[in-house]
C-alpha cells in the first residue's frame, strides 16, 4: 500500500493506493459513514462490475450502502443528470458533513465531485476511481465539470474530494480499449518531465497493458505522486505548472471535436495522438531533436494507440481542426498557450504560437504520414 498526500493547507487529503482497496473498504471508509450508511453514486457499468465488492465490505463494517446508479457514457456529465442527481442526493437528506462516494471513471468522478461542490454549498466526496485515467489523472486534483452545449467542461468548479482510494484491481474489469486509452495519461507524466519515467513505459508499458499488477501499481502512484506534486504548487491553474498537464490536449480536443466527442475517439485517445503531433510539432519548430519525437510516436504507435491524425480517424484538414482549437476554453486574449517540447520530459508552455502555422503542419504531417 502507498500513500500520498496532496498538500493544500485546510483541503489536504490522502490518495490511498492498495490493490484490493475495495475488498478491505469498511477499513477505509467506514469512519466517513454517517448513521451507517454511505451514499454511493456510480454507473451502470461499475454497478454491475465493480459495486457487489464494496457493497459486501461496507456490509461487513456495519456499514449501509445507499447506491445512486447512473447511465455509462460522457453524456451523463450533463445538466439533466447533475439536476437528477442533486435530487436524488437531497431526496437522502445527505448533509453537508456527510461524504458522498464517486465510485467509477472520470465522468462519475467529474459529475459527483461538481455535484457536491454545490450541494448545501459543499459536502464532502471521496473519490474511488475505477479506470486507469481516473485513478491516474481525473480523480485527483480537484476538477470537477459537466459539459455544455458550447463544448466539454465548460461548467464546473474546483473541489478537492476528502480522500482519493485506489483498487488498481478495478481495472480487471475494465475493457482494454479504455485501459489503453487511460495509459495515454500515464505516458504523459514522462513527457512532461519525467524521462526516466518514460523509458519505463517503453519496457513495461506493454505488461501494464496485459494486466500485470505490479506494473499497475508502479506506474498509478509515480503518476499520482506527479500530479499531487503538481497540484499542490498550482491547484488552480494559475501559475503555469499545472497547464503541463495538459500536453496533448490542444491538439486531442480539436480531434476529438472533429470527431463528434464519441466513441471513435476516446478523450485518452484524442491525449495520444496529441502529444505525438506536439512533439512532432516542436521538431519542426527546431525546438525538439527528430528522433526524441519518433521515440514518442514510436511508444504510442507500439501500445496500440492513435498517433497521427489518420490512426485517429480524423478526416479535417488543418485549417478545420484549428478552427475547433479557437473554442478550446483555454484561449486567452486572442492567442492559445501550447504545450511544447525540448525533448522527452521537457514540456514548456509557449504563448507565441501561430496558428496559421499549426494548420499547415497538420496538413503537411498527414501528407508525409500518407506518403
Ligand atoms: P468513463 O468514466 O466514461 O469510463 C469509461 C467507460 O468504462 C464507461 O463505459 C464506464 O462505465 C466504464 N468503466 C469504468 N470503470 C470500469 C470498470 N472498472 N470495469 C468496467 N467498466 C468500467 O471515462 P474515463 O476515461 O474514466 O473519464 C473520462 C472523463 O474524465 C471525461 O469526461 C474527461 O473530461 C474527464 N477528465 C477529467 C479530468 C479531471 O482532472 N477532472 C482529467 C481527465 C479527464
Ligand atoms: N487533467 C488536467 C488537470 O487536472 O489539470
Amino acid at each position: 500500500m502507498a500513500i500520498v498526500r496532496v498538500a493544500l493547507d485546510a483541503r489536504s487529503y490522502d490518495i490511498v493506493i492498495e490493490e484490493g482497496a475495495l475488498d478491505r473498504a469498511g477499513s477505509h471508509l467506514a469512519s466517513h459513514a454517517r448513521k451507517g450508511r454511505l451514499v454511493v453514486v456510480t454507473d451502470a457499468h461499475v454497478a454491475a462490475a465493480q459495486l457487489p465488492r464494496l457493497e459486501a465490505s461496507l456490509r461487513a463494517a456495519n456499514v449501509a450502502v445507499e447506491p445512486i446508479i447512473l447511465p455509462p457514457g460522457e453524456q451523463t456529465k450533463s445538466w439533466r443528470h447533475l439536476e437528477g442527481l442533486l435530487d436524488d442526493l437531497l431526496a437522502l437528506e445527505i448533509e453537508r458533513g456527510d461524504h458522498v462516494v464517486a465510485l467509477g471513471g472520470g465522468v462519475i468522478g467529474d459529475l459527483t465531485g461538481f455535484a457536491a461542490s454545490i450541494l448545501k454549498r459543499g459536502c464532502h466526496f471521496i473519490q474511488v476511481p475505477t479506470t486507469l485515467l481516473a485513478q491516474v489523472d481525473s480523480s485527483v486534483g480537484g476538477k470537477t465539470a459537466i459539459n455544455a452545449k458550447a463544448g466539454k467542461n465548460l461548467i464546473g468548479s474546483f473541489y478537492q474530494p476528502a480522500l482519493v482510494l485506489i483498487d488498481s484491481s478495478t481495472l480487471d474489469s475494465l475493457p482494454l480499449r479504455e485501459t489503453r486509452a487511460g495509459y495515454a495519461e500515464v505516458v504523459k507524466y514522462g513527457l512532461i518531465d519525467d524521462p526516466d519515467f518514460f523509458a519505463w513505459c517503453e519496457r513495461e508499458g506493454q505488461k501494464l497493458l496485459a494486466g500485470d499488477p505490479q506494473a499497475r501499481e508502479y506506474a498509478i502512484e509515480r503518476s499520482v505522486r506527479a500530479k499531487a506534486a503538481i497540484v499542490a504548487d498550482d491547484e488552480r491553474e494559475t501559475s503555469g505548472r499545472r497547464a503541463l498537464l495538459n500536453l496533448g490536449h490542444t491538439f486531442g480536443h480539436a480531434l476529438e471535436a472533429d470527431t463528434g466527442f464519441s466513441d471513435t475517439l476516446l478523450h485518452g485517445e484524442g491525449v495520444a495522438a496529441g502529444m505525438a503531433l506536439a512533439f512532432r510539432y516542436s521538431a519542426r519548430l527546431g525546438l525538439c531533436p527528430t528522433d526524441e519525437a519518433e521515440r514518442v510516436t514510436a511508444h504510442l504507435k507500439a501500445v496500440g494507440l492513435p498517433h497521427d491524425l489518420a490512426s485517429a480517424h480524423v478526416q479535417a484538414d488543418g485549417a478545420a481542426l484549428v478552427a475547433h482549437m479557437l473554442h478550446d476554453k483555454k484561449m486567452a486574449a486572442g492567442t492559445l498557450p501550447f504545450l511544447l517540447a525540448r525533448g522527452i520530459g521537457q514540456t514548456f508552455l509557449s504563448k507565441d504560437v501561430a496558428l496559421t502555422d499549426v494548420a499547415a503542419f497538420l496538413d503537411d504531417d498527414r501528407a508525409a504520414v500518407e506518403a
